[in-house]
């Protein structure tokens, strides 16, 4: 059984995540592009939507036959542009393909203006039990300058519904530090979403990615998010998080208890996913695949009969054990320190971390006491020499 029963915090299911199985699915079509955002994804393409799901079927039906998945994630891009009908077919094929696990987390990423009552009931029908829905933030003038195209009415009545409809999870994302957000304004946005008594929240500060047109503004002269202000974003959200009774279970990720995400907990836990559609990586059989990202060059690959494969690696055993700590070492659970962790702790980094109050061996695990240090954790393991095991 995977419904993540506890605390989404508890280190049983952080550990035990690594064995279960997902599959990613990546839709890349927007309505228009947002300004931060540097995910693959096109705009001004919903006329290949049709080909783009007959490609997810054949590359689906590609990947030589594995065991029955605990999780799907369809993300984007926005899925909900998609019809009811497209999403059915790319679940069908996935189903029938692999199987799934008893009890399988469905989840969909969805924009609040394309939710409507026929499609949470389709989405329902088809096998979703989970929704996250891209909110943002609740103040009119962030969502305009994020480029947003819904309201927070729309938002609230999206969420509204989906809890109506029976989805067994449903997340909020929100976004802090929009320049010319106040810190009252995020506080604001915080109590509207946890009134809404969601399932599962995450928030992202604000992140300038490069080749954005928000970065491009910025290199003009506009403003940047301020990093001290995204701190002090982050510590006010902590705080209205834990007094609602959500738990945190990773850097950016909060849950009520049996809501952590079974997808999320898989890819911490350095579990196994496969991955369809453009730009999807996956993590099968050791080896870590990637495919090409331009929705052009996928079509025609897949169309060619070829998987859509851009390049693969497997990671040599150090380089996996570092990766396991720095993405464990998110979590509140931590990792087990294992070699990784033990050479980490002999270092001269890891024991100025170990001081200052950042790394700190509870019992048999190793946290990160300070999510917002958390960085210089994942320094501090790069900068590590392989030790003889
Ligand atoms: C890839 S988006 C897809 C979801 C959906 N299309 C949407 O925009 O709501 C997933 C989430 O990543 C977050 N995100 C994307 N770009 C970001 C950035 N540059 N900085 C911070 N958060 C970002 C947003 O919160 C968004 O909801
Ligand atoms: S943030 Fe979401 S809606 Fe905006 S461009 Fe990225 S994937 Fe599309």
């Amino acid at each position: 059984m995977t419904v993540p029963v506890g605390s989404p915090d508890s280190p049983f299911l952080a550990d035990a995540a690594a064995g279960w199985s997902a599959a990613y699915v990546h839709i890349p079509f927007c309505a228009r592009l947002c300004p931060y955002c540097d995910f693959a994804v096109v705009a001004g393409r919903q006329d290949q939507t049709d080909r783009y799901v007959s490609a997810l079927q054949s590359e689906i039906a590609m990947e030589p036959s594995w065991r029955p998945l605990d999780a799907v994630y369809v993300g984007g891009g926005t899925p909900s542009r998609l019809t009811v009908e497209q999403l059915g077919y790319i679940l069908e094929e996935m189903r029938s393909r692999f199987g799934f696990g008893d009890r399988p987390e469905v989840s969909l990423e969805a924009n609040p203006e394309d939710w409507t009552s026929s499609l949470a009931d389709g989405l329902r029908r088809s096998g979703f039990n989970r929704v996250s829905l891209g909110v943002q933030s609740f103040d009119p003038q962030v969502l305009r300058s994020l480029g947003r195209m819904h309201t927070p009415e729309q938002a609230e009545t999206a969420v509204l519904n989906a809890r109506r409809t029976g989805f067994r999870s449903v997340n909020l994302d929100l976004i802090f530090g929009t320049p010319g957000e106040s810190a009252a304004s995020w506080r604001a946005t915080v109590d509207r979403a946890l009134n809404l008594e969601p399932d599962h929240l995450s928030l992202y500060a604000l992140t300038v990615e490069r080749g954005t047109d928000l970065s491009r503004a910025v290199a003009a002269g506009a403003p940047a998010p301020d990093p001290d202000r995204q701190a002090d974003a982050y510590e006010a959200a902590k705080e209205l998080c834990r007094a609602a009774g959500l738990v945190q279970y990773e850097v950016s990720n909060w849950a009520r208890p049996d809501h952590g995400c079974v997808y999320n907990l898989i890819i911490w836990a350095q579990g196994e996913y496969l991955a369809f559609g453009a730009g999807a990586h996956g993590h099968r059989d050791g080896v870590r695949r990637r495919n090409v990202r331009r929705l052009d060059a996928y079509l025609e690959k897949v169309e060619g009969g070829h998987r859509p494969e851009q390049g693969a690696e497997t990671l040599e055993e150090w380089a996996r054990e570092q990766e396991r700590l720095i993405i464990g070492l998110r979590r509140a659970a931590g990792v087990v320190p294992g070699w990784g962790g033990e050479t980490l702790l002999l270092s001269s980094w890891g024991r100025r971390l170990e001081r200052a109050g950042v790394l700190a061996r509870k019992g048999d695990r190793l946290t990160v006491l300070q999510p917002l240090l958390g960085d210089e954790a994942a320094r501090a393991v790069l900068a590590l020499q392989p030790r003889e095991r």
